[in-house]
């Protein structure tokens, strides 16, 4: 319950702007995802109309996309409060109770990671979706009693990296299911001047092309590469990303020309060097590099597969032949 945190609409723009300065607050400051923006600004609309709170939302995709952002910003742009969360927070029933009763009218819960939150805390989480009504069962015994209490009209936002993994019932309960894909160079290029700009860091256009493209498609990653490279900027250089720079900051930083760290290398490497290029296992695999099956498929993979560096077939991961040239193996 301590990672809970619960923001008024004031308190999100305050957030926004001392916290977190980098978090756009309105759909039209969000860059890219594009059909997302495009279908969510209707949807925003729509409920703002007809004076309903939104319809529950899912947000899909691989980490760092901005799911908690939008969340924030549809909040922002709905004009109500959003309570942040995540599955594996809440701990017991009781804690999601005391959550859900303390919602408003059109609030909204986000919950991040919600493919985490336990079987028990999932079935007070269907009527509530549903009904907009709780069922509590205090003491034991002879001294258990029932009660069933309605709560506010509210909006959950559930973030998952892995759509798979909820259960039919909580998929089936979200009207609107939305996926985040991996962002273009482009986009990524004008999050980082406007991260730039919002933290007066001098950058090069050459510079943030740079670090655009090897961000492999994450917002999160292009802020984390802008905010190193300052430090570069400042420590060994000018205190100007230029495209010099930003190529001596990403070399030190073991981050190559196309994006890949140590760890997609030692993936693939292993992939290359243990098993002839694959097919392999993904449980092996782990266990070869010593990092957990769900690091290597939410974090590593969805990059390598959209780069078309690994393949999955139903018999394992399998390396691709731009992998192989790319790592300077030879492949024949
Ligand atoms: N910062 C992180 N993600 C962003 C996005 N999609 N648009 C603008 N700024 C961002």
């Amino acid at each position: 319950m301590s990672k809970d945190r619960i923001l008024s609409s004031k308190e999100i723009k305050e957030d926004i702007s001392t916290e977190n300065p980098l978090r756009p607050k309105k759909l039209c400051e969000y860059i890219g995802q594009e059909k997302v923006k495009h279908n969510m600004s209707v949807f925003i609309k729509a409920a703002k109309l007809r004076k309903e709170a939104l319809d529950h939302v899912l947000l899909y995709g691989p980490p760092g996309l901005g799911k908690t952002t939008l969340a924030s910003v549809v909040a922002n742009e709905l004009l109500v409060n959003i309570k942040i969360t995540s599955g594996p927070a809440i701990e017991r029933p009781g804690d999601l109770a005391a959550i859900l009763t303390n919602l408003g009218q059109g609030d909204i819960l986000f919950i991040d990671e919600i493919h985490r939150i336990s079987r028990s805390v999932e079935e007070i989480l269907y009527p509530s979706m549903e009904d907009f009504s709780i069922d509590i069962i205090t003491g034991k015994g002879q001294m258990a009693a029932s009660y069933h209490l309605p709560i506010s009209k509210f909006t959950l936002i559930g973030a998952t990296t892995r759509a798979g993994q909820l259960t039919a019932p909580l998929r089936d309960r979200f009207g609107v299911v939305m996926r985040l894909d991996l962002y273009t160079n482009e986009e990524l290029f004008k999050i980082i001047n406007r991260s730039a700009k919002i933290l007066n860091i001098p950058i090069e256009k050459s510079g943030a092309l740079e670090i655009a493209s090897r961000s492999r498609g994450t917002p999160r990653i292009a802020n984390r590469l802008l905010k190193r490279a300052r430090d570069f900027a400042q420590v060994v250089g000018n205190g100007i990303i230029s495209y010099k720079l930003a190529k001596i900051a990403l070399k030190e930083l073991e981050i190559d020309e196309i994006g890949l760290d140590s760890n997609d290398r030692k993936i693939l490497t292993t992939l290359i060097k243990l098993y002839k290029g694959g097919p392999v296992g993904i449980e092996t695999l782990a266990a070869s590099i010593g990092e957990e099956v769900v690091t290597i498929e939410d974090v590593y993979e969805p990059y390598l597969l959209q780069i078309g560096f690994l393949s999955r077939t139903k018999r394992g991961r399998c390396v691709t032949k731009a992998a192989y040239s790319h790592l300077g193996f030879n492949n024949n």
